[in-house]
């Protein structure tokens, strides 16, 4: 189904309504077989990242299936790989609605969704009900109501859920959404959290003898010294991946818009330069010896290459699907092989 033709109805519903009908539709359209049908067949350039070989580099940001719900439909866009989550141990409501909006003027979104989701049971069900066989991504973070003291214990919980089923595991301590959440990027909070978060991965690891990377995902709003000492920090502990960044609370570059004064994270085109910086900042910070997946504003093929230019690896978009629709997936793959 051309997105131009779905795009107006869906901008007329207000934004968590139309991402739940954009679901649907994409769902309706994968079972009957129209998506495949439709779409342009992105090239195949297999890249090999933290030991993973990924058949294209263009991914499917967190936050979108957070459930792991539409994974096989997802699958059928092209994707190379699909990041799932966030999900916490326990489900959760939410914030209260209306918690997601659209900025059109400026292709941007303003979202405080607060990790609604599920819980991690439920979305271990769902992996293991869909059929794709590809590279899958579970980011994981801590229930609203667990004292930020206790965080570690919530990730370790989910990671020891969902390591059997996830071929990379994000841990996210960069969503403005939960109260106090982004304190974990501070230096001592992250060095508690990785040393513990590391230690317990190879424990399954030995157990299991599964080797799943460990990435971080981080913030735009950081300055240049904190970057550098999460950069130690992901050194000192031998993480895998970091993906950079999640939505910023800026919001100089749309101040004068409706909705643009809205709480929340800000996402789509404001967002690419600033999470290019970090990307840049943190790939020095690195060494170039811990590779970053590059997300934040990615609405063309030109977008994507500010990302690999900036260091990035691999990209992710979340906005950019949402105003481009799927056709942006083959423009960004062929962009960047
Ligand atoms: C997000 N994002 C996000 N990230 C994450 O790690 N866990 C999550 O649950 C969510 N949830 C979420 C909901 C909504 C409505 C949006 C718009 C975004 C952040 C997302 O993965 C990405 O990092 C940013 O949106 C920046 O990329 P784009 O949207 O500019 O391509």
């Amino acid at each position: 189904m051309p997105y131009a033709l779905v795009r107006p109805l869906l901008f007329t519903l207000d934004g968590e309504t139309s991402h739940n009908l954009g679901l649907r539709l994409l769902d309706t359209a994968h079972k009957l077989g129209l998506v495949r049908l439709l779409r342009r067949r992105p090239a195949s350039q297999p890249k090999t990242v933290m030991g993973l070989t990924f058949p294209n580099p263009v991914g499917l940001a967190a936050g979108l299936d957070k459930n792991g719900e539409h994974i096989d439909a997802f699958a059928s866009l092209g994707f190379g790989f699909i990041e799932i989550g966030t999900v916490t141990p326990r489900p959760q409501p939410g914030n209260p609605k209306p918690r997601l909006f659209r900025i059109p003027e400026a292709r941007a979104i303003v979202n405080r969704m607060g990790f609604n989701n599920d819980g991690v049971e439920r979305l271990i069900r769902n992996v293991e009900r869909c059929r794709y066989e590809g590279i899958l991504g579970i980011n994981i973070g801590k229930n609203f109501d667990t004292p930020i003291e206790r965080a570690a214990e919530d990730y370790l919980a989910c990671l020891d859920a969902v390591f059997p089923h996830a071929s990379y595991v994000t841990v996210n301590v960069s969503s403005p959404n939960t109260k106090n959440l982004r304190e974990l990027q501070s230096a001592d909070a992250l060095d508690d959290l990785l040393a513990r978060l590391k230690s317990r991965r190879d424990l399954l690891t030995a157990k299991s003898g599964r080797r799943v990377p460990l990435v971080l995902k981080i913030a735009p709003d950081l300055d240049e010294d904190q970057i550098d000492t999460i950069g130690q920090l992901l050194l000192k502990h031998g993480i895998e991946g970091v993906v950079a960044t999640n939505t910023t609370l800026a919001r100089d570059m749309v101040a004068d818009l409706p909705h643009g004064d809205e709480a929340g994270g800000l996402s789509g085109a404001p967002l690419r330069d600033r999470s290019s910086e970090v990307i840049r900042r943190l790939f020095q910070a690195l060494h170039g010896r811990i590779p970053i997946i590059g997300v934040g504003g990615i609405m063309s093929a030109e977008d994507a290459r500010q990302k690999t230019d900036a260091g990035a690896s691999l990209i992710q978009v979340y906005s950019g699907l949402i105003y481009r629709g799927p056709q942006l997936i083959p423009e960004l793959v062929a962009a960047l092989t």
